[in-house]
């Protein structure tokens, strides 16, 4: 599937395009590949929908994951002009590309997905720093993705959450079968507990956005 952004990146002037003023929006992004950053935001996509959000995806990354999941999903890519409820914004898997700095200075929110493997935290440490520097009035969170709760890595999170300067999110997403299919079939694909864990998520972004508010005016005191 074709992506209109690929070849374009450097020279997009993103933040203009489609920075949604009205709504909340939200940035995922990491400084690794393979995280789960397109999983999280399809998966919020759903979610947002289901509760009754108008929401779209702005896809940054040239590899188009999310465009194309939307593709088979007919669901709503962003488009200029339009607002949102939710404009979910994924990117590459890079710190270092232009598409990732723009789409942090877009974010109301801006989630760093990681998995709990310490490397991996520090890597997640990094984002965030990234994230501060570009977009100081964004909210930076990191969310821990793929979690098994049955091993050494999961039953020790709460103790590698205290290790990380960033803010957690408090919902984890467990490394589930079925959110792999959800990246095509969407919330169909999703059983009970995981349409459970995506919505808790969910919620727990948009009670962010009280967040948002209040560390946006201690920055504009
Ligand atoms: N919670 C999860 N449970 C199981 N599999 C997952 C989960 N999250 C992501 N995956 C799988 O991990 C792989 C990478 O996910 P995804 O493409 O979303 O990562 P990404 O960070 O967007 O990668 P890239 O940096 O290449 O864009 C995919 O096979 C996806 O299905
Ligand atoms: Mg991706």
């Amino acid at each position: 599937m074709e992506n209109p952004y690929a070849g374009h990146l450097a020279h997009t002037p993103y933040t203009s395009l489609y920075h949604s003023p009205t709504g909340m929006t939200i940035t995922l992004l990491a400084k690794k590949g393979g995280v789960g950053k397109s999983t999280v935001c399809l998966l919020l996509y759903e979610a947002f929908r289901k509760a009754g959000k108008s929401v779209a995806i702005q896809d940054w990354d040239a590899q188009g994951t999310s465009n194309k999941a939307l593709g088979l999903l007919n669901g709503q890519r962003a488009e200029h002009g339009q607002t949102y409820d939710i404009l979910l914004i994924d990117t590459p898997p890079s710190l270092e590309h232009a598409a990732t700095a723009a789409a942090v200075r877009s974010a109301d929110i801006a989630i760093v997905v990681t998995s709990p493997a310490p490397a991996d935290l520090w890597e997640a440490e990094e984002a965030v720093r990234f994230v501060q520097a570009k977009a100081p009035t964004a909210v930076a969170r990191v969310l821990f993705n793929k979690v098994r709760k049955n091993t050494i890595l999961g039953r020790l999170l709460s103790e590698s959450s205290k290790t990380v300067e960033a803010q957690m999110i408090p919902v984890n997403l467990s490394a589930r079968e079925c959110y792999q299919h959800a990246v095509g079939q969407g919330w169909a694909a999703l059983d009970a507990a995981a349409r459970e864990e995506v919505l808790q998520l969910a919620v727990s972004l948009m009670s962010l956005n009280n967040t948002v508010e209040s560390e946006q005016s201690i920055e504009t005191v």
